[in-house]
């Protein structure tokens, strides 16, 4: 069944590069990124878990631990890492899930059958420290995800979860955000001191709190 936002990410174990991971233990009471590929040795994937590892330091900065997924087995795992480190620059630095009997793609509906019957789908989830479901993005296998944009949008989810804020369109990190509508004008005068900018009722405006 197709996991939605709010959804308890369902937890697993699972072998990876990194030995066997259960997944909750895994995350422990850090955010998390579930990411999945279509295939080992293949180009678009490598260039991704290369990027992944690129950003470690920006997903560390935001308590996020990152865990990939492709279909293929271990050993095959064992062998592409390897090329990541040489055509991309950067090793592997997190674990990668070997799933050939797909107990945790079809635990997570990222094999959409009419896209392909063999391979995962590009599916994401970020899940909260509460191992609910944030965010879930689809992108097809012929696509490689923004890494950019992932890191923007959890900046977004945190600082909801944070400071009752919501971003506007094409927000970026250190620019104004929203007040959410579910926060009085009373209750937003105790959480932004500094104030707000009224464009209506329901649009109230404020520099990012944690810039
Ligand atoms: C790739 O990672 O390059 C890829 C995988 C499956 C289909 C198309 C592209």
């Amino acid at each position: 069944m197709a996991i939605r936002l709010g959804d308890t990410a369902p937890n697993f174990t699972a072998e990876t590069t990194e030995g066997t991971i259960d997944f909750y233990e895994y995350l422990g009471n850090n955010w998390g990124v579930l990411f999945s590929h279509p295939k080992d040795f293949t180009p678009v994937c490598t260039t991704e878990l290369g990027e992944a590892s690129r950003l470690k330091a920006e997903f560390d900065k935001r308590n996020v631990k990152v865990i990939g997924l492709s279909v293929d087995p271990l050993d095959a795992h064992k062998g592409w890492v390897g090329d990541i480190e040489e055509t991309q620059g950067h090793a592997l630095n997190f674990p990668l899930i070997a799933d050939p009997d797909r107990k945790v793609s079809v635990l997570y509906d990222m094999i959409h059958p009419n896209a392909s019957e063999n391979f995962t789908v590009r599916s994401v989830f970020v899940i909260g420290p509460d191992k609910k479901v944030k965010l879930t993005i689809t992108y097809p296998a012929s696509t490689g995800r923004n890494f950019d944009e992932l890191l923007r949008v959890i900046d977004s989810l945190q600082l909801t979860a944070n400071y009752s804020v919501a971003t506007p369109v094409n927000w970026k990190h250190g620019e104004d955000v929203i007040i959410v509508p579910t926060v009085s004008d009373e209750d937003a005068k105790q959480k932004f001191p500094g104030g707000w900018k009224t464009l209506k009722p329901y649009l109230r405006i404020v520099p990012q709190p944690n810039k």
